[in-house]
């Protein structure tokens, strides 16, 4: 009896390896390297930074947002003097921008800010 179980058993394994295809590897840039479609380069002020800091920053850092403290910076002038706080902040495990009560900063977005600082913070 034990026998029979066993060549059963053996046979499904048989059977199975089959339908299954051996190669059952789902790799992709994404998981190896993390986010493989974040572009970083020729990064624009108005359309690639705007619309990042207005998803993570502008609930706070415009006037009248009731956030005490939260400097002012929905304007490119008043950005400009706190860029190397803005470097600071966004990679400050202590006391980061944005705040932990807040939508966190994707890894993309973060790259992108810090490369268009790298190259300048234009106001382009
Ligand atoms: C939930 C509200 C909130 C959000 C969202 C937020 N901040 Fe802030 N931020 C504050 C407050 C309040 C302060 C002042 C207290 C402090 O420094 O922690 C501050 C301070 C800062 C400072 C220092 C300001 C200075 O005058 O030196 C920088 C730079 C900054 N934030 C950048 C950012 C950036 C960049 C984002 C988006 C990626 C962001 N913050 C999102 C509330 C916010």
């Amino acid at each position: 009896m034990k026998k029979t179980i066993f060549a059963f058993g053996v046979s499904v394994c048989f059977l199975l390896s089959l339908v299954i295809p051996s190669g059952c590897f789902y790799d992709n840039e994404e998981d190896l390297y993390g986010v493989a479609s974040c572009d970083t380069t020729a990064l624009s002020y108005k359309s690639d930074i705007v619309p990042i800091l207005n998803a993570y920053c502008y609930t706070c850092h415009v006037p009248n947002s009731g956030q005490a403290g939260a400097t002012v910076f929905n304007t490119y002038a008043q950005l400009d003097p706190l860029v190397p706080n803005v470097v600071i902040r966004i990679n400050d495990p202590i006391s980061p921008m944005p705040p932990t009560t807040a939508v966190p900063l994707p890894d993309c977005e973060r790259q992108k800010i810090k490369a268009w600082i790298n190259a300048g913070a234009l106001d382009n």
